[in-house]
């Protein structure tokens, strides 16, 4: 019964957004969302969800300098950069290398470089995180992604990855919203809403159980939280939260 009701209401939302299906349809929404609409959704975005998620990003990286090596030096490599939100959140001095596949975000990512002048910006890389062959085995201390796991290819060719860069002790910092229990209206309409939601914002799918992926993926210990993060009325409330070291 509840399964009909959501195919129904899917239909309802996917009729709602119908002028986007037919753009879709004529192969003119995907260029468009990917040029115009998602970067300036994401640069709005980014604001509002740094400033609702900014206690739980400090607490999140709080401990990030632990992980440098003997010299006290820290490299890091953030897998889908964006708009270099996290950017503020990274202790002074640490080199930094970013990747994304997308080179639509060039404005903000450039305002967030100039502002973040305490990091040392290493590399940009053009790189899906499912492939960082050029970054070498063994040669990061940590490894960040925020809000990237939900519209990747492949979740474990990203783990597999992170594990390949990482050295043995560095750690893999996530943030991630997530499928919503399961039997919660949240998670409902999330399934309503999942088809129309990967449509409009670029491939992010809303029911993912990342959580799993990353119990799975063989780090030598995880530290994770189920957190519900203060995005009222939308469906990406649920969140995974913490790191896992190699
Ligand atoms: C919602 S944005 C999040 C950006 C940033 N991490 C943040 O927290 O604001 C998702 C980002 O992931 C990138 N992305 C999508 N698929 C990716 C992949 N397979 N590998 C690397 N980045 C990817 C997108 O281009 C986009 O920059």
């Amino acid at each position: 019964m509840a399964k009909a009701v959501i195919l129904f209401l899917r239909v309802g939302v996917q009729l709602l957004a119908l002028p986007i299906y037919l753009l879709s349809f004529l192969g003119i929404w995907n260029p468009f969302c990917k040029k115009i609409f998602f970067p300036f959704f994401i640069e709005k975005f980014t604001a509002t969800y740094n400033q609702r998620m900014s206690e739980q990003k400090q607490e999140l990286f709080r401990n990030l300098q632990e992980f440098a090596g003997p010299s006290g030096e820290l490299t890091l490599l953030e897998i889908g950069t964006g708009t270099g939100a996290n950017f503020q959140f990274y202790p002074p001095g640490c080199k930094l290398t970013c990747t994304d596949t997308d080179l639509h975000f060039q404005r903000g990512l450039s305002r967030s470089t100039a502002q973040n002048q305490h990091l040392q910006f290493q590399r940009f890389l053009v790189a899906p995180g499912e492939d960082l062959s050029q970054v070498a085995d063994n040669s990061v201390d940590a490894v960040i992604c925020t809000l990237v796991l939900c519209s990747v290819q492949s979740i474990e060719g990203v783990l597999k990855e992170v594990l390949r860069v990482l050295r043995p002790g560095g750690a893999f910092y996530f943030l991630e919203h997530v499928a919503a229990d399961h039997s919660s209206w949240s998670y409902f309409w999330q399934q309503v809403y999942n088809p129309t939601w990967k449509l409009v914002f670029n491939g992010c799918c809303l029911t993912r159980e990342t959580w799993k992926n990353l119990e799975q993926a063989k780090f030598s210990e995880i530290k994770l939280r189920h957190i519900h993060a203060p995005l009222y009325w939308t469906p990406v409330q649920s969140h995974v939260i913490g790191y896992a070291i190699k």
